[in-house]
């Protein structure tokens, strides 16, 4: 038998940088927060603003309502969680420690073998964004459950529901931080190319790298699937060369070449799409 969440009851696993964030976010909007961290010490400003800490993980799991585990990695979630087996009968964990697609699907299943629900999330912010306007948060698993625990974690950012499959919200989450990962090694090495070549970096960035991406962001991510269709005005044998002079210029400065590999395959793949 399923316990109902009890809305305004939270307790939060991990106080990390990140928990600390989620917990902090969540007793500003008057939510009764229980939080747990691995070394003690931590919980001392939450509390003082009204958290309780508990003195076990069952405990925690234990106190009636959502709990929201955010930890460094699913090793870290699985150690801390079976001890506690025992306990979860009933409970309703929701997951915000990054992790692969086969971790949320494989939690997801262990812990219905315990009789426990889990909805699975990936956040989509840092911990001073949490709370924000901008902040949202992944969340996969039964539609029931996201709908149910959706105004509970809303104060943490914007509940973004992205299927019944447990692994999608890690899945989106991974794919979105590849996206950017590869907008920040497109930055990192723009601006080695700019330093070995003996040009004003900080210039650069401000003035010309800054405001180029903001203008180019909308152009990063296509609306069409690249291996489907090619917008008409998008020209690959001109992205190719372009490309391969990028690469020439960074040849010639010494800084690596390797970055645009990938990009180098997609252009020629689609170079030979719309031929
Ligand atoms: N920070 C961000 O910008 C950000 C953004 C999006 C998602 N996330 C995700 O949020 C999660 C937490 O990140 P964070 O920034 O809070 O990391 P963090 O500051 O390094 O905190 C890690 C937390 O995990 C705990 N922990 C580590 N190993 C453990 C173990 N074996 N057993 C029990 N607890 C363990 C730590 O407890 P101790 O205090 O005992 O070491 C601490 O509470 C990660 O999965 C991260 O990818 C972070």
């Amino acid at each position: 038998m399923r316990m109902n969440i009890r809305h305004e009851r939270i307790s939060v696993l991990g106080l990390g940088a990140m928990g600390r964030a989620l917990a902090s976010a969540l007793l500003e909007a008057g939510r009764e927060v229980m939080v747990w961290n691995r070394t003690p010490g931590k919980a001392g400003d939450l509390v003082a603003r009204g958290a309780r800490e508990a003195s076990s993980v069952a405990e925690a799991i234990g106190a009636g309502g959502l709990t929201v585990v955010c930890l460094l990695d699913d090793a870290s979630v699985r150690e801390t969680l079976a001890p506690a087996a025992p306990k979860l009968a009933g409970a309703t964990l929701v997951n915000l420690t990054s992790g692969s697609v086969r971790q949320a699907r494989e939690l997801t299943t262990w812990l219905d073998e315990h009789g426990a629900r889990l909805l699975a999330g990936g956040i989509m912010a840092v911990p001073p964004t949490i709370g924000t306007e901008g902040a949202f948060i992944l969340y996969s698993g039964a539609r029931d459950l996201f709908d149910r625990a959706a105004p509970v974690l809303a104060p943490l950012g914007r509940p973004h529901w992205v299927g019944e499959d447990p692994g999608f919200a890690a899945l989106y989450d991974m794919a979105a931080l590849s996206g950017m990962y590869g907008m920040s090694a497109g930055a990192d090495h723009a601006l080695t190319l700019v330093q070995a070549e003996g040009g004003d970096v900080e210039a650069f960035k401000r003035e010309v790298l800054q405001p180029w991406m903001e203008q180019m962001l909308p152009f990063m991510v296509p609306d069409v699937g690249v291996h489907e269709a090619v917008p008409d005005e998008f020209n690959p044998a001109m992205q190719a060369t372009g490309l391969e002079n990028i690469l020439a210029a960074s040849g010639e400065a010494g800084a690596p070449t390797e970055l645009g590999g990938h990009l180098r395959a997609s252009l020629w793949r689609m170079r030979s799409a719309i031929r």
